[in-house]
């Protein structure tokens, strides 16, 4: 993979302005109709402090801006960056945030006039984006075009690994993917064929991959249109893992809701009529655990089922606790596999669990993001 312009590029920084663009899209909760909302997880700001601490220590003015939330280009109390601006001053003191760049029309439609506007005043652009580095935002490819510009250390780690799973992985080589629907994934899972030795599917996407196996998937997810592609890619010379049994859940039960009630069952590959399959089975979490333990590197991305419920919880969970224990490299992507990471306790054990959940997979798939190929375009 390309490489893209680091922090010590910029030069001296001692009372220089600087316009950094992070990634501060962070969960919130509350925020109802007279009270604020608050931050319920912290991490994307403190992903970025290694970054605004560099430049903090070398003098250099920080004025930090981010999207959070998907208002539609007007103001919108609702994403305010009140809160984040309070979290921020608490662990980075000194340095300003601009108002929530999606109450901009331009941002998304990437107006140079934005970009313009945005880079008046500075001296040099950094991103530490990583999360938004695959769009073609105003704040993200339009600062380089007037300012000397560089990665942060985010956005320049993401880069390092991410493209070293592309570029030169430890092998065997093993993704590890699961998710809802297989044409979400579609080019990362082609893209990833030609990379790994071996694809592990779980997560309600693997019905599709039964289905095209021939099995009965009764009520479980599974994307028809979708199923002769899966043949094709089951026929393929990379060896795709399916689960052989399942944790599925009974008529009138509802997948996330257990005072609903409904019959949990383990079942083989076949699904029942009216039954749906919403985890995978504990045989198969133990053969995916085997797979990842004899890896050299493993991504993973997407749990195993849905998690949040605890009766189908099992899979990720094997599949995290069999990442935590692996002397595999290993990788999480972003979005729900990380809060799986996280809420199997097993996120501090992992090589890198990425900052971003479109960017890494469309980074893994592209092996550049419009974000990156800006900062090497910089001036
Ligand atoms: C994310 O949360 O994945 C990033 O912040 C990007 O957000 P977006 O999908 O709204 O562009």
């Amino acid at each position: 993979m390309l490489p893209v312009p680091l922090l010590e590029d910029l030069g001296p920084l001692e009372g220089r302005s600087v316009l950094v663009r992070v990634d501060f899209n962070v969960p919130l909760a509350g925020g109802g109709p007279g009270t604020t909302a608050e931050i319920a997880d912290d991490l994307r700001i403190r992903a970025a402090l290694p970054t605004l601490r560099w430049l903090l220590a070398r003098g250099a003015i920080i004025t930090a801006c981010t999207h959070l939330g998907r208002p539609k280009g007007q103001p919108d109390p609702r994403y305010s960056v009140q809160p984040v601006r309070q979290r921020l001053a608490e662990l980075a003191p000194g340095v300003e945030l601009l108002e929530n760049l999606r109450f901009e029309p331009g941002e998304t439609a990437n107006d140079p006039g934005l970009a313009e506007r945005l880079v008046a005043g500075h001296d040099a652009y950094v991103n530490d984006a990583f999360g938004a580095s695959h769009r073609a935002h105003a704040s993200i490819v339009g600062p380089p075009r007037w300012l000397p510009s560089a990665a942060g250390r985010l956005l320049a780690r993401e880069v390092e690994v991410l493209g070293g799973l592309r570029d030169a992985p430890r092998r065997p080589f093993v993704a590890v993917l699961g998710g809802a629907k297989v044409s979400d994934k579609l080019g990362v899972i082609d893209a990833l064929l030609e990379m790994v030795d071996a694809l592990v599917i779980g997560g309600a996407m693997c019905f599709t991959f039964l289905k095209a196996r021939g099995h009965r998937v009764g009520a479980s997810l599974c994307e028809e249109s979708m199923v002769g592609h899966c043949r094709e890619l089951l026929d393929g010379p990379t060896p795709i893992h399916l689960p052989y049994d399942l944790t599925a859940l009974g008529p009138g039960g509802v997948p996330g809701d257990p005072g609903a009630g409904g019959d949990v069952l383990q079942v083989r590959a076949d699904v029942p009529d009216g039954w749906m399959g919403v985890d995978i089975g504990p045989g198969s979490a133990a053969q995916f655990g085997d797979v990842i333990h004899e890896a050299g590197t493993v991504f993973w991305n997407g749990p195993m089922g849905v998690f949040e419920d605890p009766r189908f919880g099992g899979g990720t969970g094997a599949v995290a606790a069999a990442m935590a224990e692996t002397r595999a490299m290993t990788v999480v992507g972003g979005g729900d596999s990380a809060a799986a990471a996280r809420r199997f306790g097993v996120d501090r054990d992992m090589d890198h669990v990425s900052t971003g959940g479109g960017a890494s997979l469309e980074l893994i798939e592209k092996g550049d993001l419009p974000g990156l190929t800006a900062l090497r375009r910089a001036t």
